[in-house]
């Protein structure tokens, strides 16, 4: 009966063609960027690991998938199991056969943006050198994860701004690089990133948070002392890794994972009728013995239980440190640290609110730009603004709860101040010494001191 098997494969294959879902013309290609590092953003690289997986399980070849993460975490000093990354607690490890295409310096928004656009004469010499060499007929598949703002998806030492990341993808689809796209964006305020992109170029996105929300971590794991996963990216991942990817569709999976994400409003964004494809049409139809990174039950649902807005991480972090220290030897230095986070954080604060009132030249205007929520609107305005601050400042990449004030640099720009007079004030303002500009780094060596 061994024909009527392969006879009824056979059937299975055409069919697959005949929707266009797994048909064999086209191939898949996937872009994974984990854009932060340090062991506090554990949970970035951890997702972007356990992505891998789910492509590696699904017959991606690795040759076809292009890795960008700091790597610095499997082999961290902090970690009390060297080479081990894990995506949930107690869970498998995700870091197995990652493929190391661009990390450490490696991993910025210029190497990002050559990837897309299938420079690889730009990237000789760095990294692997892989990029995209995705044709018309094939399907692409974008994971993002990372801190963000309105307007700026986070890089280790810099960031990436909304204009050159629509360019990119516009130019991509001008240039016929892909039948169909797919991306997945992980940060606060991801919603921001798609606002300017358009809804008629094969492209179909979920942002983890809409427009002016934080995104949310969770599985806070006291053994590690940091968060593993974050919310929209455990949830779309668990669920893949729960579902036959060959019968959910994308619109099956955004509803599941937009219910079970009640941290932050997961969105759909371009083109909507995309969402009819299956799972499987850009994680890989091969039928994946998931091994390990199989199903974790939902009941409890204990990423949920121990969500926290992504800026409050390292807070939630130290205060973790202060409870498990009580009455031991370092309990006092986890709260002096914890008070100088606190501090460190108001200073931020502070700063930007000067620099509003030095703008605005009025007291309830500057508390009105700290509080308002505009959406980017003059595009250059906010990004000569963020350059300015990033430069005069406080290092967006390096120091994300600086983040945090970028809300306000929008507000500016909408109510009609110019970036000029914006960096007037920074310039004015910001005179303090640039090492607070790296702040969290510093804290490592402690970390280490008080952990072993
Ligand atoms: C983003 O685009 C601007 C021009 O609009 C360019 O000057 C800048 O180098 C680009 N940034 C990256 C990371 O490519
Ligand atoms: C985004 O979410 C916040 C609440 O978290 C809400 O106040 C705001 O209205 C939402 N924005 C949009 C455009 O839906
Ligand atoms: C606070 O900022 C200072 C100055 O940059 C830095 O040395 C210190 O490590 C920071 N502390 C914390 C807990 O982030």
């Amino acid at each position: 009966m061994k024909w009527l098997a392969l006879l009824a494969a056979a059937a299975v294959v055409a069919l697959g063609g005949a929707q266009g879902d797994s048909d064999g013309e086209g191939e898949l290609w996937a872009v994974l960027v984990a854009g932060s590092n340090s062991w506090f953003n554990y949970r970035h690289q951890a997702d972007v690991c356990h992505a891998y997986q789910i492509l590696h399980a699904h017959g991606v070849p690795d040759d076809h998938i292009i890795v960008m993460m700091s790597d610095d975490i499997a082999h961290n000093k902090m970690n009390p199991t060297p080479g081990v990354v894990i995506n949930r607690p107690d869970g498998p490890n995700v870091y197995e056969g990652v493929p190391k295409d661009y990390t450490g310096d490696d991993v910025t928004p210029e190497n990002f943006l050559k990837v897309l656009s299938g420079d690889a004469a730009g990237l000789q010499g760095v990294g692997s050198g892989k990029v995209l060499k995705s044709g018309p007929n094939d399907r692409v598949f974008i994971n993002l994860v990372d801190h963000g703002a309105p307007g700026i998806f986070g890089f280790p030492r810099t960031f990436l701004m909304v204009k050159n990341f629509t360019n990119a993808i516009v130019q991509m689809h001008r240039q016929k690089r892909y039948k169909e796209m797919l991306i997945y964006l992980e940060s606060c305020e991801s919603g921001s990133m798609f606002l300017n992109l358009p809804d008629d170029i094969k492209m179909y996105a979920l942002s983890a948070a809409n427009a002016t929300q934080s995104s949310y971590a969770c599985y806070m794991d006291q053994k590690l002392g940091t968060f593993l996963g974050d919310v929209f990216s455990i949830k779309w991942m668990e669920d893949t890794d729960r579902e036959d990817v060959t019968k959910e569709t994308l619109k099956k999976q955004f509803e599941i994972v937009h219910k079970e994400t009640t941290t932050s409003d997961v969105l759909q964004w371009g083109e909507l009728s995309l969402d009819k494809h299956t799972v499987s049409t850009f994680v890989g139809s091969g039928s994946a013995d998931l091994g390990d990174y199989g199903p974790f039950p939902t009941e409890s649902d204990p990423c949920l239980k121990s969500a926290v807005p992504s800026p409050d991480v390292p807070l939630a972090i130290l205060e973790d440190h202060v409870a498990q220290s009580d009455g031991l030897l370092g309990a006092d230095f986890w709260k002096r640290q914890l008070a100088e986070l606190q501090q460190n954080r108001t200073f931020v604060t502070d700063t930007m609110r000067k620099i509003a009132q030095l703008v605005t030249g009025d007291e309830d205007l500057a508390d009105m730009m700290m509080s308002d929520v505009h959406a980017i609107a003059d595009d250059a305005c906010h990004e000569e603004s963020v350059l300015a601050f990033h430069y005069l400042c406080f290092n967006l990449g390096t120091n994300p709860y600086a983040l945090r004030v970028v809300q306000t640099m929008v507000n500016l720009c909408e109510h009609g101040y110019s970036a000029r007079e914006f960096t007037g004030a920074a310039r004015a303002v910001c005179t303090h010494p640039s090492r607070q500009r790296n702040q969290l780094s510093l804290l490592i060596p402690f970390l280490r001191l008080f952990r072993s």
